[in-house]
């Protein structure tokens, strides 16, 4: 990264990277791209406080092993490599035929082709993702798994790019916490579900007693650790965006005090106008 715009005065210190938002997200996106770049050469990725961006390791706390067998056996083995999650999100987010979905921060696309088959033929499953290296092995494992009603879009999950109200279902799988502006990130999913629509996320959390710098001493923010919210800072933030029905569970413990947790909540359905018959 050219960072030469930070530079500063001899005698001032230098920004850390944690308060440099933009710089902070082409951190992000440098370590994602690797890790696609490295599962089309076959081997695995990683995410977590263990992860070495240039290790090969598989953590049983993240990715594929998260899946059941049958669902794993059902994708591409790519999309499978690619897997970089804290959980299962297409589990806990109870897809219906017709079903149109968002997947947050998609990487190679196994929520996204997971979700495909869940919708089916008359439902539509959206992956969103910044980082070019992912967007096309996601492409690449849609088509390898021969799923037609998936589409992956380019684009931030801070901004967007589809109408308002254009998903019945927002899902994400550990990307929530890399975000630099969680604010947006919970407008921005709100605006786009349906009324009467529903997040279903897997994310890592903080226990609330946690400060942001023991967060930080337990992982890096591209590795999902130290950008995490606490559950109550969670649970404030969706609030904020006007969800409903907000329940956040601990699955698995990923570091000391720090949580992969099931993510759910709702966006109210408008009130009808009741009929002549119910005056
Ligand atoms: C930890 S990986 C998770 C990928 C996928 N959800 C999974 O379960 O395998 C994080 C992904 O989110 C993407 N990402 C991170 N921050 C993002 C942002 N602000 N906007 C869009 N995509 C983002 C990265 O490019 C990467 O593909």
């Amino acid at each position: 990264m050219n960072d030469s715009r930070h530079q500063q005065p001899d005698d001032r210190p230098e920004v850390p990277l944690a308060d440099r938002p933009d710089d902070l997200r082409e951190a992000v996106r440098r370590r994602y791209a690797a890790a696609a770049v490295r599962v089309t050469g076959g081997d695995a990725g990683c995410c977590g406080p263990q992860c070495d961006p240039g290790s090969v390791e598989v953590d049983a706390d993240y990715g594929a092993a998260l899946y059941a067998a049958d669902e794993r056996d059902a994708l591409p083995a790519e999309a499978v490599a690619a897997s970089l999650g804290c959980g299962n999100p297409v589990a806990v987010a109870g897809l219906s035929a017709g079903e149109r979905v968002l997947d947050l921060g998609s990487g190679g696309g196994i929520d996204v082709l997971l979700s495909a088959r869940r919708v089916g033929p008359s439902g539509m499953a959206y992956g969103l993702d910044m980082t070019d290296e992912m967007l096309a092995l996601a492409r690449a494992n849609a088509e390898r798994a021969g799923v037609a009603n998936a589409e992956f879009l380019k684009g931030t999950i801070e901004a967007v790019p589809l109408p308002a109200e254009a998903v019945d279902v927002v899902i994400s799988n550990c990307v929530i916490n890399l975000s630099t502006d969680k604010p947006a990130v919970f407008a921005e999913a709100f605006r786009v579900l349906a009324p009467g629509g529903r997040l279903g996320v897997y994310d890592v959390v903080a226990d609330d007693e946690l400060t942001p710098r023991q967060r930080a001493e337990r992982g890096d923010h591209v590795g999902c650790i130290a950008g995490a919210l606490s559950f109550a800072e969670y649970h404030q933030g969706l609030a904020a965006a006007g969800f409903t029905d907000i329940e956040i569970t601990p699955t698995h413990e990923v570091a000391d005090g720090m949580h992969s947790a099931v993510v759910r909540a709702t966006k109210v359905a408008k009130a009808t106008k009741a009929t002549s018959a119910g005056r």
